[in-house]
């Protein structure tokens, strides 16, 4: 795409933004990080945290791309050329969550494929699968492959063509799944117990790190940090009013996780052996309790085929904001960008493959803890001082209350934001000397 498009319809914004949104940051990450961080305290923080940090965050970036029609590394230098190595830093760390997020799609696919062969055999032996993937370095290598390679090819096909086909079919489809599997798994006598795990907040489980682990969640399931967004409001047509398209993505993605925590957290209690602090919570305890349930296999094939297209629609974003830059910055064709960067992706995830789960863990922690609060961090400052006098993108002229909510969004971005991530990285350093 040499010109900068626009997306055809209103629903290919929000189809290709909650794309990016929704995705194994919240069926899959978001349930083990609960689990790992004690329960409903952290889910407490966690949703104040999505409201009232990410959703400012979320709009900037949005604003950023629609005033800009740039990318992030341009639109950041069109306003100091010494801003653009904060966007250089949000450009890398795509860089990693693609590669990091390949290897779980690859998961993924590995349990797709799986409950696919078993269809006509109707039952099967679910219990090692995860165990039996995590000893395959290579097939877990293969399988991050073959999705890096379905990603690059939807990329190539270009914004419209791309995204809002695939995700436009799946999102109602896994809305009724999700919604009939939480039907069932509320039906477990573990239901109510999971239900005050997730839902009552016991802030003596609290720790020093707690904060910066809601926070990191919260840039990373709202895909904010990482320029995916400024890229998707450089596409945003000029009537779409962009707090309310913000709300609307941050709202159902902090939906959609919670959702998550319903579905998983009856199966994982009531199975009493699934340890609920570690990566493999989702694949240990969806497909044992898929088993049991009838027409389990049909279900399970459903599942993690709108799991896997949801993690395709979030690696496309992440591959859409890497190529972007790459074309806007060096003219380099749009499918030559997306293929070295698919191959450089590759070449990342090498590494973390063949190292144990704790590898991965460490990844992880260091990208979403620490790495992308600081992005943030480097984002809150650029657009509070180059927001000032941008009040008519956000005002709605029809709507007196977004008066009010520009000043409330501006002293986010200026003081609340940064003083809580500055705040949450000093109590994970107090956590890491204890
Ligand atoms: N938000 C996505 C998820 O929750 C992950 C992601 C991050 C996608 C950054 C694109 C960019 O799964």
């Amino acid at each position: 795409m040499g010109k900068r498009g626009s997306w055809k319809t209103r629903y290919g914004f929000y189809l290709a933004a909650i794309g990016s949104a929704c995705g194994l940051g919240n069926l899959w990450r978001f349930p083990y990080v609960v689990g790992d961080s004690g329960g409903g305290a952290f889910v407490l923080i966690y949703v104040l945290l999505a409201l009232l940090i990410g959703l400012p965050l979320l709009i900037a970036e949005l604003m950023l791309g629609k005033s800009s029609k740039k990318s992030i590394l341009s639109a950041l230098s069109g306003i100091n050329k010494k801003f653009k190595w904060v966007g250089m830093f949000s450009v890398l760390l795509s860089m990693i969550v693609f590669s990091y997020y390949a290897i779980i799609s690859g998961w993924v696919l590995h349990f797709l494929v799986q409950f696919f062969i078993h269809i006509p055999r109707e039952s099967f032996e679910v219990q090692p699968l995860f165990s039996a993937l995590m000893a395959k370095n290579w097939l877990q290598l293969g399988l991050a492959s073959v999705h890096i390679l379905l990603t690059i090819i939807v990329v190539i096909k270009g914004v419209q063509d791309g995204l809002e086909k695939w995700i436009g079919a799946m999102m109602p489809l896994f809305t009724v799944l999700l919604l009939l599997l939480i039907f069932k798994s509320l039906a477990l006598p573990a239901s109510m117990d999971a239900l005050r795990f997730l839902f009552y907040p016991d802030f003596s489980k609290i720790t020093w790190s707690t904060l910066g682990h809601a926070l990191g969640h919260v840039f990373f399931t709202l895909s904010v940090g990482f320029g995916t967004m400024v890229t998707f409001g450089s596409y945003l047509r000029e009537s779409e009013h962009i707090p309310t398209a913000g709300y609307r993505v941050a709202l159902m993605d902090t939906l959609l996780s919670l959702l998550a925590g319903l579905l998983i957290f009856p199966i994982a209690l009531q199975a009493s052996n699934i340890p609920l602090t570690e990566p493999g919570l989702l694949f240990e305890a969806l497909p044992r309790f898929l088993a049991q349930v009838q027409g389990g296999i049909i279900f399970g094939f459903a599942f993690f085929l709108c799991l896997y297209i949801a993690a395709l629609g979030a690696s496309i974003g992440l591959l859409e904001v890497i190529v972007s830059n790459f074309v806007d910055q060096t003219k380099v064709s749009r499918n030559k960008a997306a293929w070295l960067a698919g191959i450089f992706g590759l070449l990342l995830a090498i590494f973390p493959t063949f190292r144990d789960q704790g590898m991965l863990a460490l990844v992880d922690s260091i990208l979403i803890n620490w790495l992308l609060p600081l992005a943030a961090l480097g984002m809150c400052f650029i657009m509070a001082h180059s927001f000032k006098n941008k009040e008519k993108i956000f005002i709605d002229s029809d709507k007196i209350e977004s008066v009010i909510l520009y000043s409330h969004w501006l002293f986010v971005l200026k003081y609340l934001a940064p003083a809580t991530i500055v705040l949450a990285l000093f109590f994970q350093l107090i956590d890491i000397l204890h």
